[in-house]
C-alpha cells in the first residue's frame, strides 16, 4: 500500500508543495472559518451559542455539509449569477462545474431559444446527472467531463473563439457529500477517497498512509488553516503504524482524539479542517482554479462576463486578487520585477463588494452560508 500510493503521488507531480499550492500566499486565521462562516455573522446564524461554555461543547454530528441538511443539490445564488452573467438568447455560455445542472438549466432557460451552453464537470457521475437535468435543452447544449481549468484547450480543441459568460460555483456538490461512498462525510463511514475526479489517481488515504508526519502537518496547517495540526498529524502517524487508515470515520475519530477538548468548539465538528485539507489537496483544487483563472480571459469577448461562486477563505481570496489585479491599471503578476502590460485593466468590476446569499436562502440551504459571488467584464481593448 504504502510504496503503491507514494508511486502513485509522484506519477501525479504532486510534491507537498503542489498538493499545498505552491502560488498561494496563505496565512492562518483567515477571515472565514474552515466552515466559512464569517465570524460576525455566527451569532445571527447560530442562535444560542452565546456563551464559552457551549461553544466548547463538541460537535460530533456532522459539518455544516453533512447530509441531514440536504436533498439533492440546491444551486446557490441562483439568480444573482444568472443575472449578473447577462444571458441572452444567441449567445455562448459556459458553466464550469456543472455539478446537478441547477444553474446550466438557468442559462439554458434564459438564453432559449439559440442560446448555447458548455457545461463541464470532471465527475462522471455529476455528468450524468447535468445530462438528465438538461435533457429537454440537448441540442443547445455541449457536455463534457473535463477540468474546468483547461477551459482554453477545450475551447481551442472545438474552434470557438471566445465566449460570452462563464460560471463557477466551486466545491463539492451536495451529492458528493451525501454519497458516503465518496468518502467526504465525517458521519458516515466509507472509503477514504474524496476525488471528484475519479480518474486522479491519488485519493486522501494515500496522503494520510504515505505523506511524512511533517508534510501532513503542513498540508493541514496551510489547506485547513487547522491551529492543531501537529497533533493530529502525529496521531495520524501513530495510528497508521497499526493499521492503514482507509475509511473516513476512522480519519474522523483519529482527528477528534487529536484535539483537546478544550481547543473543540460546537459550531463544527472538529475534524471539518483536516477534511478540507484533506479534500483541496486530492483534488488541487487551488492549483485548478489558479490555472483556470490564468488563462480565461482569452477565453472572454469583450464585454463577456466572468462569475465566481466560492465558498472558502482560500478561494474566494484568490478570486478577489487575482480580480482586483486584473482591473487595476497595471495588472503584471505581482512577481514580476518590472511593468510589461500596456497599462489598461483588463475587467471592470460589475460589483463592488462580494453578493451573499440573503438570509431566507441560507435558513432553506445552509450550505448557502459561506457563498460570494464575485463578477467581473472583460473590457473592450482601446
Ligand atoms: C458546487 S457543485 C456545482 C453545482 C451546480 N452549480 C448546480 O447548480 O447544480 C461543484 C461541481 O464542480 C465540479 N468541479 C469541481 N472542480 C472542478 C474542476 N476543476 N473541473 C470541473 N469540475 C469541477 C464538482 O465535481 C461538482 O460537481
Amino acid at each position: 500500500m504504502t510504496s503503491l500510493s507514494l508511486r502513485k503521488i509522484a506519477a501525479s507531480g504532486c510534491g507537498v508543495a503542489e498538493l499545498i499550492g505552491a502560488r498561494l500566499t496563505c496565512r492562518p486565521a483567515a477571515r472565514e472559518s474552515a466552515t466559512g462562516i464569517a465570524p460576525g455573522r455566527r451569532a445571527a446564524l447560530l442562535p444560542g451559542h452565546d456563551t464559552a461554555a457551549r461553544r466548547r461543547q463538541p460537535n460530533l454530528r456532522g459539518s455544516p455539509m453533512e447530509p441531514n441538511e440536504s436533498l439533492g443539490h440546491k444551486p446557490v445564488l441562483l439568480n444573482e449569477a444568472v443575472e449578473c452573467l447577462q444571458c441572452t438568447p444567441g449567445k455562448t455560455y459556459v458553466d464550469g462545474t456543472a455539478g446537478g445542472g441547477g444553474h446550466s438549466r438557468a442559462i439554458l432557460e434564459r438564453t432559449a431559444p439559440n442560446g448555447r451552453l458548455i457545461a463541464i464537470d470532471w465527475d462522471d457521475h455529476a455528468l450524468e446527472r447535468v445530462e438528465r437535468a438538461l435533457e429537454e435543452h440537448r441540442d443547445r447544449v455541449l457536455l463534457l467531463r473535463d477540468s474546468f481549468a483547461r477551459l482554453p484547450a477545450i475551447l481551442k480543441e472545438r474552434n470557438i473563439p471566445a465566449v460570452h459568460g462563464i460560471l463557477l460555483d466551486l466545491g463539492l456538490s451536495s451529492f458528493h457529500v451525501d454519497d458516503p461512498e465518496r468518502g467526504f462525510s465525517f458521519s458516515q463511514p466509507g472509503p477514504l477517497d474524496m476525488r471528484m475526479d475519479r480518474r486522479n489517481p491519488v485519493t486522501a488515504a494515500d496522503l494520510v498512509n504515505t505523506l511524512s508526519q511533517a508534510e501532513l502537518a503542513e498540508l493541514i496547517y496551510r489547506l485547513g488553516e487547522e491551529r492543531q495540526s501537529r497533533k493530529i498529524a502525529r496521531k495520524l502517524v501513530r495510528a497508521r503504524a497499526e493499521a492503514p487508515i482507509t475509511t473516513s470515520d476512522r480519519l474522523a475519530e483519529i482527528v477528534v482524539a487529536a484535539i483537546p477538548p478544550e481547543r473543540r468548539t460546537r459550531l463544527r465538528h472538529p475534524a471539518t479542517r483536516t477534511f478540507l485539507a484533506l479534500r483541496l489537496a486530492v483534488n488541487r483544487e487551488l492549483e485548478q482554479l489558479q490555472a483556470f483563472l490564468d488563462g480565461v480571459l482569452d477565453c472572454l469577448h469583450p464585454g463577456g462576463r466572468l462569475a465566481v461562486i466560492s465558498f472558502h477563505s482560500l478561494e474566494d481570496r484568490l478570486v478577489k486578487q487575482t480580480f482586483a489585479r486584473w482591473a487595476r491599471a497595471c495588472h503584471c503578476p505581482p512577481d514580476w520585477p518590472a511593468c510589461r502590460c500596456d497599462g489598461q485593466a483588463l475587467v471592470r468590476p460589475v460589483v463592488r463588494k462580494p453578493i451573499v446569499p440573503p438570509p431566507e436562502e441560507v435558513r432553506l440551504n445552509p450550505r448557502a452560508r459561506s457563498a460570494r459571488l464575485r463578477v467581473v467584464e472583460k473590457v473592450e481593448r482601446r
